[in-house]
């Protein structure tokens, strides 16, 4: 596995593998890998002749007072599970390979990155779309691969590929967990214990929306107001920023189910303690 820092590199590898006929699979990270990193490695890597695994922990993404500077971190742990994998390359830029002094050009999938997560994480989709372009015009790869865990994430980055006619296919892969159902995330590490034991309400109350919907309830404003009370009587969940209903493909709030969609997603970003996590649920109706 070869590790490459610089844009220039990173550019003449998958130049040559294209011209060999070799499918280059990409798969953008922050690094600080878990399982449910090492499985999008894990489906590139049965689908592609070549992965490369991008790590770069992306500053614009990151709004003020947000935890950049603490992102956890631990670069040759990582390279070790890349590799166990089967990841032929690493990418990871420094900051200032990325963005030039100077740098001025953002990506905005405008519709989309204003609602849900977007509308307390202000900027956060745009440096998203921004730098994971910026990995796509750098790596040139044929797929790259997102994780469900983070849907909205998946959604926008299958937007700006179809608005902006970016040539290459995106992938998603099943959210993986504990075995409590926690949804594993980098930003777990932060938990105290009773945090971590308590976490997995998130989990539990997308648990409960699915049950009341599968045995009948059609308004989600109920089941909505249910969960948000249980959320509420947890004294380690801080704030809620949302728990919604929504359109799978187009993210568009669902209050009512009428005729009945096959599916529909039900998403929450909450706060535990002084953690900001996320997990959602495709509603099977
Ligand atoms: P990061 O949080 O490191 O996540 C990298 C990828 O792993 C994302 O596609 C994410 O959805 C996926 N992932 C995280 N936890 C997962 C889990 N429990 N199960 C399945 N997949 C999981 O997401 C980012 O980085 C950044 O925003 C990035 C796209 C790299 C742009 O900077």
């Amino acid at each position: 596995m070869k590790i490459i820092k610089r844009v220039v590199d990173v550019r003449k590898e998958t130049k040559t593998l294209r011209k060999d006929g070799r499918t280059v699979g990409l798969v953008p990270t922050m690094g600080y890998f878990h399982d449910g990193h090492l499985s999008l490695m894990r489906k590139a890597k049965e689908e592609c002749g070549k992965v490369v695994v991008s790590i770069f922990v992306n500053p614009t993404q990151f709004g003020p007072g947000e935890d950049l500077k603490k992102y956890p971190r631990n670069f040759r742990r990582d390279c070790k599970l890349a590799e166990r994998e089967g990841a032929d390359y690493i990418f990871s830029p420094s900051a200032e390979e990325m963005y030039k002094p100077g740098y001025g050009t953002f990506v905005e999938v405008e519709t989309l990155s204003k609602i849900m997560c977007g509308r307390t994480r202000l900027g956060h989709f745009r440096g998203v779309c921004t730098v994971v372009l910026k990995l796509f015009n750098i790596v040139n790869p044929h797929r790259a691969y997102f994780g469900e865990k983070d849907y909205q994430q998946l959604v926008i980055i299958k937007k700006m590929v179809e608005d902006l006619n970016l040539n290459l296919e995106i992938k998603s892969c099943p959210i993986i967990r504990e075995k409590d159902g926690l949804a594993l995330s980098s930003r777990n590490k932060y938990l105290s214990g009773e945090e971590r034991k308590n976490a997995v309400i998130l989990y539990k109350c997308l648990e409960t929306a699915q049950e009341m919907i599968s045995s009948g309830e059609r308004n989600l404003e109920k089941v909505k107001s249910c969960v948000l009370e249980r959320l509420s009587k947890n004294r380690f969940v801080k704030k809620v920023d949302y728990f919604d209903f929504r359109n799978t493909a187009t993210l568009e709030e669902v209050k009512k189910i009428k005729k009945a969609p096959d599916e529909i997603l039900a998403a929450t970003a909450a706060w535990v303690g002084n953690t900001r996590l996320v997990d959602n649920k495709i509603i099977k109706i």
